[in-house]
């Protein structure tokens, strides 16, 4: 092994040497399927301590969007896997969706507002460019002793915001972060474009990350990229400092998503499988070793075939986009939520998270669930 290579025991900057001496011989022989913490994170053990969503009670079905545009549930279905989307009435927004999402999770964890000293937030449907809504949300609930930021990955929104605040928690700046991902994808879906219209809908996901003891699950690794090459695939073009809104702009209908879906669906394939292996071989892990996949829920052609083209058992697969549709950075947790709820996540498992979305962004996290 390349002496330099950071997993190798006798470099200096791997982590298990930090006591100063070698690890001792069964934790460096241990079985692969229990992979340690990634070198990548430095400091102390990290853990997802709870979990908790929220979906706007209104839904939109794919028989009420017969009526605003020419397609039909069975195309919908078939291309996409969506039946129905949660939307939210007039006047709610991304911040809405997350307070609900945010207290239950804060609660779960045993924990109240005040205990958490970290807020990132996932989202491209903020209530308004500034301020951003982690701020509203540090304010909606109540916690005042957070600093917090938005993020924008688009559908790569939760596993970035994961990462972010796990390696927060690890550096022991804080001992509590809450992650949200959320979006009001109906404010920047046009209604008359069918293309892009079926797909997405809103919905928000929380978790804290506390440090933890490595045994009680941890966040393991994570991978990530982005290729803004990609850019034009998929996007909203105005409304930043590009094109100003303008009569013009809003006659162009630029304040909407613009998707090239094929583009998009092929990227995704292939980087979703791409991500997924590279995490898993970094860790000594084979497809069998994981427990569930939660990919992000774009499409669920996409999600079947980047599993199959990784070799992962269908059984270990969670989809739910057919109640949700596409709902951008909450799709993983809702997910997760979904696998929890039907006890296909059970404490000790491991998970293999993956996304793609606009940007492009990538993402990969692996998770020991510890709860
Ligand atoms: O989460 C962010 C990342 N986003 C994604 O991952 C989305 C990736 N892309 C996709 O999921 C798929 O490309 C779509 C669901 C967007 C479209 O499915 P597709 O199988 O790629 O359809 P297509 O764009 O190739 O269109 C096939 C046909 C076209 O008609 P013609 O030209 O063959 O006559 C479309 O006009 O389907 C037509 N079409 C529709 N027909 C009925 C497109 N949208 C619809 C519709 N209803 N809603």
């Amino acid at each position: 092994m390349d002496p330099m290579d950071p997993m190798n025991p006798i470099n200096p900057i791997n982590p298990m040497n930090n006591v100063g001496t070698d690890p001792p011989m069964e934790e460096r022989f241990a079985p692969r399927a229990r992979p340690k913490r990634s070198p990548r994170y430095g400091g102390r053990p990290t853990a997802i301590t709870s979990l908790a969503t929220y979906v706007p009670p209104r839904v939109l079905t794919n028989a009420d969007l017969e009526k605003l545009v020419e397609t039909t549930d069975a195309w919908i279905l078939q291309r996409t896997g969506i039946r129905e989307r949660h939307i939210v009435d007039p006047g709610v927004a991304a911040s809405d969706l997350a307070k609900e999402a945010a207290l239950k999770a804060i609660e779960r964890a045993g924990l109240t507002p005040d205990d958490i000293g970290f807020i990132v937030v996932g989202t491209v449907t903020p209530d308004m460019m500034f301020p951003s809504t982690a701020c509203l949300l540090q304010h909606k609930i109540g916690a005042h002793r957070a600093w917090g930021f938005d993020l924008s990955a688009a559908c790569s929104g939760f596993t970035y915001a994961l990462t972010t605040a796990s390696q927060i928690v690890a550096s022991g700046a804080h001992d509590h972060a809450l992650v949200v991902g959320a979006d009001v994808m109906t404010s920047i879906i046009d209604y008359q474009d069918r293309a892009t219209c079926v797909i997405f809908g809103d919905g928000a996901g929380a978790c804290v990350v506390s440090a933890a003891p490595a045994d009680e699950g941890a966040i393991l690794d994570y991978e990530h990229e982005i290729d803004g090459s990609g850019g034009a695939a998929l996007c909203m073009p105005a409304g930043g400092s590009l094109h100003p809104p303008s009569q013009e702009t809003i006659d162009r209908r630029l304040h909407y998503v613009k998707q090239d879906g094929q583009t998009v669906f092929k990227f995704a394939v292939r980087k979703t499988e791409e991500i997924s292996r590279r995490i898993m071989e970094r860790n000594g892990l084979t497809p069998d070793d994981i427990d569930l996949f939660v990919s992000h829920q774009a499409n669920r052609r996409i999600i079947q075939s980047a599993s199959e083209k990784l070799g992962i058992d269908p059984d270990k697969v969670i989809i739910n986009i057919e109640r949700f549709g596409n709902t951008t950075a909450a799709t993983i947790p809702l997910a997760l939520n979904d696998a929890v709820c039907s006890g296909r996540l059970k404490k000790g498992d491991l998970v293999l998270l993956a996304s793609v979305g606009a940007g492009f962004t990538v993402g990969s996290v692996l998770v020991r669930w510890g709860f």
